[in-house]
């Protein structure tokens, strides 16, 4: 166990010992290895570095209550970073051994996995570039998948204490475009609008759809969930946003663990005020409830603690990834 204040710890990178590296040439992915160097050397003229030709994924390891190390549905992140990468034309990196080497990497890493009840995690960042030279528009040749570790607690500061947003005067994704992968570019472009909000003292953005601005999307790094007065959790459907592993989570826990009606539809910006509870969604946001939304000039407001339902997903799906809860079958890989 590394010496680490884990019960302070940031949503900040602390470079660990080891990561692991494929490398794509000629067609075709080699065996891989686990790795010391946590730099890259590349060509200035690389594609990622000319045409942002990246995409990544995010997943966390957690210390159970009876001392395991699991983490949470890596094959879905498989299967997002494969069509990640297919949209972006890079070669998708083969399912098993995609989990098969977060299971490596976090082994390697092991001493820097938090303890249980830290509230801290180890947060894996599987990624992957075109390396190679690349002046005319068009995808590499060769590519890196990389996965690395870092220890992390709470995404926003104050841990669960609601956070105060703002309807964004930015778009974060087009229709028909990015915003349902998760590609480099869809953050680059969020970069702006994210130092803006925190400049005016708002935590995140909350995006509409570009064409209308009239329907609600998501956040720079997270979903939405919504509680109305009777208890239905609702989540906006778009093409345009990242389909979120937690939030899928979270519906089925809604459905089948608490007994909650549950809807994926599209939200109107004017149904804002017609919900009592708010909260984002993702593996860095957790579920992070909104005490307020500013549209604006006009507040939305949904209260200064956690609401009731919000409370019960979180203590469930916290419950599940530290092993207090049964979880449903394939949801836990174990890694130790
Ligand atoms: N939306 C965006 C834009 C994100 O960056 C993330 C984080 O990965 C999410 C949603 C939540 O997705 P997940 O729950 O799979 O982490
Ligand atoms: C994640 O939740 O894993 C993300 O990639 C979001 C990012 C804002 C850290």
């Amino acid at each position: 166990m590394k010496n680490i204040d884990w019960n302070n710890l940031d949503f900040q990178y602390i470079e660990t010992d080891i990561r692991f590296v494929s490398n794509y040439k000629n067609g075709s992915w080699d065996e891989g290895a686990l790795i010391k160097d946590s730099t890259v050397t590349i060509s200035e003229c690389a594609c990622v570095l000319q045409y942002a030709q990246t995409c990544f994924e995010g997943l966390k390891a957690y210390t159970t209550v009876d001392n395991r190390v699991v983490c949470f549905r890596p094959d879905l992140n498989a299967e997002r970073m494969e069509s990640s990468s297919k949209y972006l034309e890079m070669p998708p990196y083969p399912k098993e051994k995609f989990v098969n080497a977060i299971v490596d990497v976090v082994r390697a890493n092991i001493d820097y996995v938090p303890p249980y009840g830290t509230g801290a995690s180890l947060y894996i960042r599987p990624f992957m570039y075109g390396s190679n030279a690349v002046i005319g528009v068009k995808p590499a040749l060769e590519y890196s998948f990389r996965i690395f570790t870092t220890p992390v607690g709470a995404y926003f500061k104050g841990g669960i204490k609601p956070i105060v947003i703002r309807i964004s005067d930015f778009d974060r994704a087009a229709p028909h475009g990015t915003g349902h992968i998760k590609a480099g570019l869809n953050y680059a472009m969020s970069l702006h609008a994210i130092v803006d909000a925190h400049n005016k003292g708002y935590a995140e953005n909350m995006y509409l759809d570009s064409a209308t601005r009239t329907k609600v999307e998501e956040t720079g790094g997270a979903n939405f969930i919504f509680v109305t007065k009777d208890n239905t959790v609702v989540t906006p459907k778009s093409a345009s946003i990242l389909p979120s592993i937690t939030r899928r989570s979270l519906m089925y826990v809604a459905e089948n663990y608490l007994g909650l009606k549950t809807e994926e539809r599209e939200i109107a910006k004017e149904e804002l005020r017609d919900f009592k509870e708010c909260a984002l969604c993702g593996t860095a946001a957790v579920l992070s409830p909104v005490g307020k939304i500013d549209d604006h000039g006009n507040e939305i407001i949904y209260g200064s603690s956690m609401g009731e339902i919000t409370k019960s997903l979180y203590d469930t799906l916290t419950g599940i990834q530290s092993g207090k809860i049964e979880a449903p079958k394939g949801w836990i890989r174990l890694i130790k």
